[in-house]
């Protein structure tokens, strides 16, 4: 697998994110909100967005994995770092890098919604498109992209290709190296 051609530039990736921090100010203004983020992939995302955010927020981190390390998702999932602090009765909004079957955050709503958080809602930079095998309710998408598997701004393969500043495809005869140098 190799990568190869961008298909969310790093300015199409601000923009979009500057105009959901906007919306989410609006949304949530005198509320109490928490922004959770999904580690490792939504670090990126939420470090931006937040920025964007002009209100008070608190935030916290889990971390997720499915079982094993391969590029689907298993539908099994695992807390390997919980929230810090209890959600009841907060406004709690889910930071996600990527839906792509939807089991995942089909797991952690169910799991943060028990803690009576006061509303649960989900941000995710990218949704591939038709792939939800559930129906996942989110609120703020970034963009909605075909079914390929992507790296980069946060996405991994193999741990690798996080810290690329914008989101490309990966695919049988691509580039050796990432397209833009960093
Ligand atoms: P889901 O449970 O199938 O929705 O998968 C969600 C998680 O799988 C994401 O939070 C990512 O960590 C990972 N993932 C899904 N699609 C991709 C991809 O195209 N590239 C990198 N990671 C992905
Ligand atoms: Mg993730």
């Amino acid at each position: 697998m190799r990568i190869s051609k961008v298909l969310v530039s790093a300015e199409q990736i601000q923009d979009r994110i500057a105009a959901l921090g906007a919306r989410i100010t609006e949304d949530y203004r005198g509320k109490d909100l928490l922004l959770v983020a999904v580690l490792k992939g939504a670090f990126m995302v939420m470090a931006d967005l937040s920025r964007h955010i002009a209100l008070p927020v608190d935030m916290d981190f889990m971390a997720v994995s499915s079982y094993g390390e391969s590029t689907r998702t298993s539908g099994v999932v695992r807390i390997l770092k919980d929230l810090d602090r209890e959600i009841s009765g907060r406004h709690v909004l889910i930071v996600e890098d990527i839906i792509d079957s939807g089991l995942t955050l089909q797991y952690l709503r169910r799991n943060l919604e028990v803690r009576r958080p006061a509303s649960l809602e989900i941000a995710a930079l990218l949704l591939k498109a038709g792939l939800q095998m559930t129906p996942v309710q989110v609120r703020y998408v970034g963009f909605e992209i075909p079914a390929d598997f992507v790296i980069g701004y946060g996405l991994d393969y193999h741990g690798k290709y996080r810290n690329l500043p914008y989101v490309a495809v990966m695919e049988e005869n691509g580039a050796a190296e990432p397209p833009v140098q960093l």
